[in-house]
Parts: C-alpha cells; sequence; structure tokens
C-alpha cells in the first residue's frame, strides 16, 4: 500500500484566499466505500478491493478520517495506520478535485496529528511520489521532511521519498 498520486497540477491562483470548504470531520463508515473508492481512483489511480478500507482501519479506527460535506457525503479522508511501535503512517490521503485548496486537507492533517499524539505515538511517516511537487509543498508546510530515497519504490517504476517528522 503506497502513498501515491499524479504530479499535482500546475499551480492555479490557489493562493488566493477563498473560503474555507464547509466539511464536518467524522470516523470512517463502510457506506463510505463507493465515493471513497471515487476519489482513490481519480486522485490516487487506484482500484482497492472495497472491503480493504475497513480492514486497514480496523487496527486504529481513530486514524482513519474523512471529511464530509453538509450531506454527509465524503469529499476527502487521511487513513493513518500504527504498524510501526511509536508512529502512525500516512497510507493514504487524497481530497476531491472540486474542493482542493479550500483547507480540507489541512484540517484532516492537523486533526490526524493531533490523534497520533493523543495515542502516544512519537512520530509520523509517509511516502510520495518524487514528482507530486504539490503533496511535497503541503507535506513540508508540516514540517515533513525526506529521511530517505525509495528507489523504483511505484509500480511504474518511480522513486519515493520516505517523509518523516516528529510530533
Ligand atoms: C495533497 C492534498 C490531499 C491536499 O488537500 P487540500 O484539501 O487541497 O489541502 P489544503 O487546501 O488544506 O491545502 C492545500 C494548499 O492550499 C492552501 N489553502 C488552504 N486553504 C486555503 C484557502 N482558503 N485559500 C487559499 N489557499 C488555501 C494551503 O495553504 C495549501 O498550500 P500548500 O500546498 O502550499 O501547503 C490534495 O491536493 C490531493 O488530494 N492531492 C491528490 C492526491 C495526493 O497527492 N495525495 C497525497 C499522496 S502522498
Amino acid at each position: 500500500m503506497r502513498c501515491i498520486a499524479e504530479p499535482a497540477a500546475a499551480p492555479t491562483p490557489a493562493h488566493l484566499p477563498t473560503e474555507p470548504a464547509p466539511v464536518t470531520l467524522r470516523g470512517f463508515r463502510t457506506g463510505d466505500v463507493p465515493t471513497i473508492s471515487a476519489i482513490v481512483a481519480e486522485a490516487l489511480h487506484e482500484h482497492y478491493d472495497p472491503s480493504l478500507y475497513a480492514s486497514l482501519g480496523a487496527d486504529w479506527p481513530a486514524g482513519f478520517l474523512v471529511a464530509a460535506d453538509e450531506h454527509d457525503r465524503p469529499v476527502g479522508f487521511l487513513l493513518g495506520v500504527a504498524q510501526v511501535a511509536g508512529e502512525s503512517r500516512v497510507l493514504m490521503f487524497a481530497v476531491d478535485r472540486s474542493v482542493r485548496t479550500q483547507g480540507v486537507g489541512t484540517r484532516l492533517m492537523d486533526a490526524f496529528l493531533e490523534r497520533s499524539r493523543a495515542r502516544g505515538f512519537h512520530r509520523a511517516t509517509l511516502e510520495v511520489r518524487v514528482s507530486n511537487v504539490g503533496a511535497i509543498r503541503f507535506y513540508t508546510r508540516y514540517r515533513f521532511s525526506v529521511i530517505d530515497l525509495l528507489r523504483n519504490y511505484y509500480s511504474d517504476g518511480e522513486n519515493g521519498y520516505h517523509m518523516a517528522r516528529e510530533l
């Protein structure tokens, strides 16, 4: 399981302030799978078995965060896991294209880091394609830094960065 995505699109005037998207953060529900699968297909170009989401979230349900719109429909999610002692890891993280750069990813990451600290973890990690400059910028703003180059990490041969930050 790898946190992958296409390279970010060329920057739009995204840094002109826009209204934050009105979302509510909540836990994952099995009924979210079709919508989350669609976000994953578009943003991460992956197609997972529907049962995968619930099984990955089972060990640490608080690490699986969903941002829902006013109709309770997911518009973004962060699936974090706890596989290494003392560490949380971002396994999947994506926001629907229609609401990107409106603060949804920030809400998800803030909550994820807070829950990681609450769980007593001392470090958070993730992997990202070296070409995904938008996500790398986002993570750098969160004081994640590159700790390793993962050669041929992705199925198409692209290298990845292993990034981490103290909590
Ligand atoms: C990476 C990703 C999850 C970020 O989600 P997002 O909802 O766009 O994140 P935010 O809106 O909180 O932040 C994005 C940028 O918009 C800016 N922003 C946030 N709210 C804003 C607002 N109201 N007005 C203007 N800019 C704003 C942020 O400062 C941030 O800037 P930065 O990229 O320089 O750090 C999203 O781009 C995505 O789904 N990408 C495709 C999948 C992907 O690459 N996932 C990561 C795989 S490792």
